[in-house]
Order: structure tokens, then sequence, then C-alpha cells
């Protein structure tokens, strides 16, 4: 084996997005000497990219709130598959882990008291969303990056993971490579923690950055843990359709919480039309009880425009479907219309939005002040993962941890927005603290040599070949097929077709071949990615496949109910020994009374 430069870590985290950070920062005030890794540079997270807040039920808007509201507004939007002690725990203690960012030097907008502001969002019963403006995702990797760097914390910036190190079927380290100039590393380490965030580069159109390529699911998956819920994949309703170039960029649910609406060409507001029974009894069915509820009324009942994104979502595709969509093909977006509600809103707008209206002004030349926006579905998130223990956010693998997005449990079949931001530090700070129990409780592992060449030799392969594709191709390929065939709306024959289809891009990747060297090699770094991308896309497809029935974010067009045969079970996904991918469904832990009652209590 070659003299690869090698580090010894006791927690090795993967990915310093607010899961990773907040993981790194717990694990380093428990005492242990903490490696972060991170594909891009530090700061430059996609966490940065939830924008309109963190979900915690401060209850400093509406005294009414508390954890137990948060627990049932986040199993209701899950549709009841969740996890049901993760979404327990992360009720119970997102609010503590949002003082903790507020005392570490976290900017909030405020109350007229001084107190952390909080917004509406789809599917909270209560405003709920701690947030700066439209960029609090910014603000909490600004603020964790600050407190962890004065931790003495060692970051590897812009290096990936290609495989994960294992001693038996412990896990004790990983193998990867410095982006810039190629050279491979290894990391020993006591115990790892998963924090890669999502999979929305498998799809054409997504909010997500390049880094979501599904590392972390991948990697878990490859070593011998299980997925779990893959097929729940979350498109949300609003992003950005024009121009081209910008297709997917995320318009924050904020806008809507603000007040926005919905509109299709015809200027109707087509959300009052499809409101589901379950939440009609707290959803507006005139425009100015919805305004009303924007503006903070406590009697006041929700816009259509706010129930949960897989619903709103499925209502956009039907008006552009049915041709009532916009020119570019999505729907109107309007905030400019609370000017005829209030005198300064122009202002409002600005200093509410800041984001939205310079990313809609530089990007599109569209002043959301005075004009709507134009908006459809982009591939956001994914609620299945890494299967973890709900308290420890330890896989089935001993030393292998999981957190943020790429781990999996407390969405169910989809996800409330602002839980993104919450589940990161609530599970992040987890992981950290029982990666380092871990560490503290166990000796360094074997690092095993002829893992690591094979591992390279395969790393590498894409440079000996010649003729052979493009891996940008292949990766296109995908993606079209991702977005076509296993999108918002699904059947049977179109997600056999897409098996099909990822089958033949596996052959294809394994012919694809790379020029010149290893340095600032970008071809290179597709080739790599698509492993990745096609053991996820599978995983999506499979499980997809096996759910024979819609539910949450999963629409299946020729099951179009959901079923109860499916009401308490997740898919389960893991590598047998012939490295087929398996797929089972297994039963939902039985839930506890004091739960039970909770979620009755608040129906
Ligand atoms: O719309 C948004 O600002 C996204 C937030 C989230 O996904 O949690």
């Amino acid at each position: 084996m070659p003299d690869y430069e090698t580090f010894e870590h006791d927690v090795l985290i993967i990915g310093a997005g607010g899961a990773g950070l907040r993981a790194a920062i717990e694990a380093s005030a428990a005492g242990v000497r903490v490696g972060l890794v991170c594909k891009s540079l530090l700061g430059k997270a996609h966490t940065v990219m939830a924008e309109g807040g963190i979900a915690a039920a401060l209850a400093n808007v509406d005294e009414r709130d508390n954890w137990k509201v948060h627990f049932a507004d986040t199993m209701r939007g899950g549709q009841y598959v969740n996890q049901w002690r993760m979404a327990e725990l992360h009720a119970k203690e997102a609010p503590d882990r949002v003082r903790e960012l507020e005392a570490w030097g976290a900017v909030f907008d405020r109350t007229k008291d001084g107190r952390i502001l909080q917004r509406h969002f789809g599917g909270h019963k209560y405003p709920r969303l701690a947030h700066v403006g439209d960029r609090t995702g910014l603000e909490m990797i600004r603020t964790l990056q600050d407190h962890g760097v004065h931790q003495g914390i060692d970051v590897h910036m812009e290096h990936t993971v290609l495989s994960l190190l294992k001693d038996g079927s412990r896990v004790v380290g990983a193998f990867g490579y410095e982006r810039e100039r190629g050279r491979f590393k290894i990391f020993g380490a006591k115990a790892v923690v998963l924090a890669t965030g999502g999979i929305g580069r498998a799809y054409k159109i997504t909010s997500n950055s390049w880094e979501y390529t599904g590392d972390g699911h991948a990697l878990a998956y490859e070593a011998g843990a299980e997925l779990i819920d893959m097929e729940f994949v979350q498109f949300h309703p609003t992003g950005m359709v024009w121009p081209p170039s910008v297709m997917g960029i995320l318009v924050t649910e904020g806008v809507r919480g603000e007040g926005g609406i919905l509109l299709n060409k015809d200027g109707k507001r087509f959300m009052f039309e499809a409101i589901p029974e379950n939440y009609r009894a707290h959803t507006a069915d005139d425009e100015e009880e919805g305004w009303r509820y924007c503006q903070g009324h406590k009697d006041a009942r929700r816009p259509p425009e706010l129930l949960t994104r897989d619903h709103v979502s499925r209502c956009i595709v039907r008006e552009i479907k049915e041709g009532r969509g916009s020119p570019h093909g999505g729907v109107y977006l309007d905030i400019s219309w609370i000017k005829q509600k209030m005198p300064n809103a122009a202002e409002h707008i600005k200093r509410k939005l800041p984001s939205m209206y310079h990313q809609f002004k530089q990007l599109a030349d569209i002043d959301i002040t005075e004009q709507p926006m134009e908006v459809g579905p982009t591939t956001h998130y994914i609620m299945g993962g890494v299967r973890v223990d709900p308290d420890t956010q330890m896989t089935r693998l001993p030393g292998l941890f999981a957190a943020g997005e790429c781990a999996a449990g407390i969405n169910g079949a989809n996800r409330l927005g602002g839980n993104s931001l919450s589940d990161l530090l609530v599970f992040g700070k987890r992981a950290g603290e029982y990666a380092a129990k871990f560490a503290r409780e166990n000796q360094h592992g074997q690092i095993n040599t002829n893992d690591i060449d094979s591992a390279a030799r395969e790393a590498l392969a894409s440079f000996e070949r010649s003729n052979g594709e493009n891996p940008y191709a292949i990766q296109k390929d995908l993606q079209e097929t991702m977005q076509n065939l296993v999108g918002i709306v699904r059947t049977e024959t179109e997600m056999r077709e897409a098996l099909e289809k990822i089958g033949n891009f596996k052959t294809r990747a394994k012919k694809a071949a790379v020029t010149g060297n290893r340095e600032y090699n970008p071809g290179w770094h597709t080739a790599l990615d698509l492993k990745n991308l096609l053991t996820i896309s599978e995983a999506i497809t499979r499980a997809a496949l096996d759910r024979k029935e819609s539910r949450g974010a999963q629409f299946r067009e020729d099951y179009p109910d959901k079923e109860e045969r499916f009401s308490k079970v997740n898919t389960i996904m893991s590598k047998a020994a012939d490295d087929s991918m398996q797929v089972r469904l297994e039963p939902l832990p039985e839930m506890p009374d004091d739960l039970k009652q909770i979620i009755e209590e608040n129906r």
C-alpha cells in the first residue's frame, strides 16, 4: 500500500452542515479529539439554504404552544410513520437548542418585548419558526462555526470520503481524498458520525447544492447499515422556474408565512379548491381569514398555501398539467398583493425576505414587492436515510452514527418546514455526545490495508479507461430518469422502467472514463459521485415500488389512497451477501399510551 497521509481522531465527523458542526461541538466539549471532514469549504454548507427558520415550541408568539403540540404536528405531517421517539425528543429538546444557539451569538429577529420572534410555516399549528429574516440557516452555520473553531476541532476542508473502514462489524475510520490535489487520505477514528445531508442531486430540478449526492446514505449502506423510508422524497412547492440556469433554487416557505399567495395564470387562488378533510377545521376558506392568520391573529385559521408541502406541490403540478400554469411552467407566488393591506408593504417585504428580494432582482429581474414570482416544485429533502437508534443516533454498526438529513426517522412520510434545522441541532448534539462516549469506551480498531488498496484502485479506475463514457452524460441521464419516472407522481410502470435504466447506468458508470490527472479534475469527482447517486436512486425507486400506497411525499397514481396495511410500517433496505439491495417492511415500534393521547388531544 502506498504511504497515504493518515490522521487519527477519536471522533470523525463527515459533513460540516448544522448536524456535523453541532456534533463536533458536543464531542469536542466531551474532551475527545475531533476531526471534521467536509466536501466543500467550511461555512458553505447546504444548511444555509434552509431559509425560513428553526421550528421550536418556544411559545414566544403564541403561549398555547408547547412540545406536545409540536410533537403532534410533526407526527400528523409525517402521516404517523415517524419514529415516535425521535419526534418526541425533537419536540422536547428543540427549544433548548435554539436558546443555546442564541447564547452562542445567533442574532434572531425579535418580538416587540425582545424575545426570539417566531413565524408561521406549513403544518405547524402555531407560529413556531425562530428566524433571522430569510437567512436563518446562514446565521445558524455562522454561529456554530464561530463557536466550533474555538474548540480545537481539526477541519479537513474540500475532502470527499469514498468508503468507511471496518474492523469486523465495527466502523473504525474512513478513506477519502483531498479534492483539489486528488491525494488519498486515511482517517482512523474510534467513532464516525455521518452528517452529509441529502440526495437532491439525483434529480434534475433541485434546491440542493452540488455536495448533495447521497454520500452518507451510500457509505452507510455499503458498510452494512440499514436505510429506512427512502421512498419519501420531499418536493418543496416553491423553487424558481425561470431563468433556466437557476431552475430549482429555493423560494422560502417564509414568503407564504408572510402572506404570499399562490395563483394560476387566470389569477385564481387555486389552493382554496383542495383542502384535505383532516386539515379543513384548521384551514381558512377565504382570503381575509388567511391574511389575519399571517398577521398573528390567534383566532384565525391558516391560509391553504400553508398546508403541508406534499399537498401544495401536488396542487401546483395539477394546475400546470391542466394548462393553468405560468409561461415558464410554474405558477405564480405573489407577496406584492399585501400592499392592499399594509401601507409600508415594500419595506416590510425587504426586511422580512431580504434574500428573496435580491435573489429575484438579480437572477430574474423581478421586483417581488411589485410583481409575482414564477415558482414550481423542486426536489428539496429526503425524509428517508440511515437507520439509527433514536436516543444515541448509532446505526446497527458499532461506532457508526448518523445525524441530520442523512439519518432518518423523525419526519416519517413528510417533513414540516423548519423541522430540519431543529433536527440538525437536536440530533447533531446527541450524535456528538454518544459518539464521544463510544470513543471513550473503545480503543482504535485495526485498519485493513487491503480495503484501502481496493478502494484506491476503484477510485482510480476511470483514469485507466480509454474511449469510455463521459461521467457527466451518465449523471444527466440519471437525473432526468429520476425526475421523470420517480418524481412527485409515481406509477409502477414508470418506476420499473426507472429501475431498468438505473441498471444500465450502473453498467455505463463502470465504463466511465476521465482524462487528465487527479489535480483539479471535476470530471473525476463526477465519476466518483456516480456510485452514490446510483445507490440512492435505486433505493428510492425500490422503496417507492414496495410502498403500494400514497402517503405524505409519496404519491402513487396507481394507488392514490392511504392503505391500512402500510399505516404502521417502515421500509427497510440493506445490502445482501450477493450485493443485491434487499427491501423489507417492518412494523413501527408500538407508541406509548401517553404519546397516543397527546396525538388524540391535538387532532
Ligand atoms: O422554505 C424554507 O425556508 C425551507 C425550510 C426548510 O426546508 O426547513
